[in-house]
């Protein structure tokens, strides 16, 4: 019987996110509160032939079309160069394998949906390996460290519930999960934004604040929560997307405690008090052509599904 494995990993928003001043390798250290929401991506891994090499094969009915499209399933994939990395770190061939993603995440969306991809597939290959080579599985920690090479929402994608996100924003310190769930409007552009292209735009804004410590914020209710939600992308996703400053105008007018742009954009996430108000208002954008999702958070961090 050929082994089959399937794991899970979530999305994230930021609902805190500092950028500082870029560095001489062309990062920005970022200061980040992240949230892992129960929008999961799922992977199944299968072992393949000898010699048939990595197939992956992408599909979702949740996100329209161009997000599955989107998703490349040659060497270019994130999980691909997991199975690279792994393989590599334990002095192994990259195994022969296949692959299937159900994509959930929209795709460039600032709501690591590729990185999610990723920290399941480190999951999956980790217990693949134990179980096909007997290899000691790796520690949550060491998958993190690996991963942060390949991009630097990895981590917090294997970690998820809360945490804060330090240096590239691979360097994660979990805090302890929220005590009440939060629900989520995610409006999803019809086009996507690139990440660095977002970064550059901020580097040209100029508008640099010191970091918060965002250890000591006290978090006891949704209230509580959307009164320091900021993002500093946001002006960068906005002048770039003018039409996303009038979306979460839109969204605070009709309930939302506080909508924001997530990461480096274009989705949109809206925090809601009241999960029916949140479903109420998603519907009434679908019906007006705007792409939004519900979700809650917290949610936990990649592990192997049944
Ligand atoms: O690490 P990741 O692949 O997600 O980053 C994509 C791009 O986003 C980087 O090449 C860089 O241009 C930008 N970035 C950044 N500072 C960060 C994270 C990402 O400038 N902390």
């Amino acid at each position: 019987m050929k082994t089959v494995i399937r794991a899970s990993a979530p999305a994230k928003v930021n609902l805190v996110f500092e950028v500082g001043a870029i560095q001489a390798d062309g990062y920005h250290p970022v200061n980040s509160l992240f949230l892992g929401l129960n929008l999961r991506e799922e992977l199944t891994l299968v072992a393949g032939e000898p010699g048939s090499g990595i197939s992956i094969y992408v599909h979702g009915d949740t996100l329209p079309e161009r997000h599955i499209q989107a998703v490349p399933t040659d060497e270019t994939n994130l999980v691909y160069k997991v199975a690279e990395a792994l393989a590599e770190h334990h002095g192994l061939v990259t195994p022969d394998l296949q692959l299937d993603i159900h994509k959930r995440i929209p795709v460039a969306g600032g709501m690591a949906g590729g990185s999610s991809d990723a920290a399941a597939m480190l999951v999956a290959l980790n217990e693949f390996f134990f179980q096909e080579h007997g290899i000691s599985k790796l520690a949550t920690a060491e998958l993190a460290q690996l991963g942060a090479a390949l991009g630097s929402d990895i981590p917090f994608c294997l970690y998820g519930g809360l945490a804060i996100g330090t240096n590239r924003g691979e360097q994660i310190q979990e805090l302890p999960d929220l005590e009440f769930e939060t629900h989520w409007l995610l409006c999803i552009s019809s086009q996507g934004l690139s990440t660095p292209l977002v970064f550059h735009r901020f580097d040209e804004l100029d508008s640099l604040h010191d970091f918060s410590n965002l250890s000591a914020l006290q978090i006891h209710s949704a209230k509580e929560l959307a009164s320091f939600m900021a993002n500093d992308l946001e002006p960068a996703a906005v002048s770039l997307m003018p039409e996303l400053a009038e979306l979460r105008l839109k969204l605070e007018e009709l309930g939302a405690l506080k909508a924001m742009v997530s990461g480096s954009g274009p989705t949109v996430a809206a925090l809601f008090e009241s999960s029916d108000r949140c479903v109420e208002v998603a519907r009434l954008l679908n019906s007006e052509g705007i792409f939004a999702l519900t979700s809650t958070g917290p949610s936990a961090g990649a592990r192997l599904e049944g």
